[in-house]
């Protein structure tokens, strides 16, 4: 049961590993700053949607620059956890942060664009922003950021289980 199955010394490519790291960060940032911003009145939050943006947009680059990096540098093969089921799991899971990603940032853009941040931002004055209810892509970018959330624990909880289960610390390969 505790067999060592996976060769842990070999790792991610140095991009991948420091993307992946500060990505994850971010992550744990933007999620919370966004749910509270929801609340708060325009007029007190431009300062923050600021940050979100910039901070959201680093986010995109990192990702970008990560997905370069997987398909240009070698990488270790895929974790084997003794479960078929698991091993594919694990793999969706990787899959499912790309797309959702993407999509959180564009809606995210989309959001500062239509919504009238952006130029809010620019001109100074907040009369140009919408609200929530009419700006169509505000609620696909909620709900993905609330699946990647959801996506995250998962993440956590398989590498907790593997390293209880299979004794293998698997972070080796992205720290
Ligand atoms: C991984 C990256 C990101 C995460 C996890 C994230 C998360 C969130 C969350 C949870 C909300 C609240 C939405 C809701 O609950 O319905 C939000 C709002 C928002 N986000 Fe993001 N976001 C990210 C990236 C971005 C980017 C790249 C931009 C723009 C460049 C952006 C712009 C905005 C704006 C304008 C709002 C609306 C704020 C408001 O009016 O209250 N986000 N974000």
């Amino acid at each position: 049961m505790t067999k060592v199955q996976n060769d842990l010394t070999k790792k991610f490519s140095k991009t991948t590993r420091v993307t992946h790291g500060i990505t994850a960060l971010l992550i744990l940032t933007l999620f919370p700053m966004g749910k509270y911003m929801e609340g708060l009145e325009i007029s007190e939050k431009m300062g923050l949607i600021k940050v979100h943006a910039i901070l959201g947009i680093i986010v995109l680059t990192l990702t970008i620059i990560r997905t370069i990096s997987f398909f240009k540098h070698e990488r270790p093969e895929d974790l084997k956890t003794g479960s078929k089921f698991n091993d594919k799991l694990a793999v969706w899971i990787h899959n499912i942060f790309y797309f959702l990603l993407f999509g959180i940032a564009i809606s995210g853009l989309a959001t500062m664009i239509l919504g009238g941040y952006g130029e809010a931002l620019k001109t100074g004055t907040i009369d140009m922003i919408k609200s929530h209810s009419e700006i169509p892509p505000l609620k696909p970018h909620g709900i993905m950021a609330t699946i990647m959330m959801i996506s995250l624990v998962m993440h956590v909880v398989g590498f907790i289980k593997h390293l209880i289960l299979k004794k293998e610390n698997t972070l080796k390969r992205i720290l």
